[in-house]
């Protein structure tokens, strides 16, 4: 009876050291994919049976870029555990269609098994971004498909200040201008000192973009078009 007792105490104390591991140490996914394709959309199947145990510090990663030459495909895929400060989404399409295509896309994430998308069918569609233009913080971005032209994602806030002028203005959509320079770096306009400020290109929260779908949004403005007259109107207005 007493040994039989302790070996219950025995049983729970060891489930309470292995739930205190697998609370301190995350599992991801892993794996590496390097294949020639047809048509990656319907064949590609980024699934791994395989399972690995990240160190501190680290976070589940799955990264893919793929390169279209006519009706080849080139898929270069890899899953496991990173060293990554922050949960971040990033697809850049390097090269627009037509003609050869470069598209890459790398997730970040910091449960369990998250690293587990299996289809890249999202990501040779045409490319989409959160598109918004507000004064002061959009409200929401939906996602919209870009215009031919672009290839990436913007997302940054244009700060004026001075000639009675204290405003900023958030601006997300589709460029294909590389880095935060929307304002092409000038300083000012007018008595207006001009800041233009940007978290990481193309990075999303991945919590926000779970159902895969805000980071394949499109815009359907031109930013281009669209900023000088959103300063029009808000010099107009003051
Ligand atoms: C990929 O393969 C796994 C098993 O190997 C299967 O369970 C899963 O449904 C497949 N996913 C797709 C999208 O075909
Ligand atoms: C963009 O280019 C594609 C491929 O050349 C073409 O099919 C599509 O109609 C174009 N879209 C626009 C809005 O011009």
């Amino acid at each position: 009876m007493q040994a039989y007792h302790f070996q219950d105490f025995l049983f729970l104390f060891l489930l309470g050291v292995s739930s205190l591991t697998l609370a301190q140490h995350l599992y991801c996914h892993k794996g590496v994919y390097v294949n020639i394709e047809d048509d990656p959309a319907q064949t590609f199947n980024w699934t791994t049976e395989k399972v690995e145990t990240c160190d501190n510090g680290e976070l589940c990663q799955e990264s893919v870029l793929m390169i279209t030459a006519g009706d080849k495909t080139a898929v270069l895929a890899t899953k496991g555990c990173f060293a990554q400060l922050m949960e971040a989404m990033t697809f850049v399409q390097h090269a627009p269609s037509p003609g050869l295509t470069a598209v890459s896309y790398s997730n970040y994430c910091e449960d369990p098994l998250c690293n587990s998308r299996q289809k890249t069918t999202s990501m040779t569609a045409t490319l989409h971004c959160p598109t918004c233009v507000a004064v002061g913080t959009c409200l929401s971005a939906p996602s919209l498909p870009c215009p031919n032209g672009t290839n990436r994602c913007y997302r940054g806030k244009v700060e004026l200040s001075g000639g009675r002028m204290e405003s900023s203005v958030e601006v997300k959509g589709c460029t294909s201008i590389i880095g935060c320079k929307l304002m092409a770096r000038i300083s000012s306009i007018g008595p207006m000192a001009v800041k233009e400020v940007c978290p990481h290109q193309s990075v999303y929260q991945s919590r926000k973009t779970e159902s895969g779908a805000t980071w394949l949004l499109v815009s359907v403005w031109c930013l281009a078009l669209l900023l000088p007259t959103l300063l029009q109107s808000l010099i107009h207005f003051s």
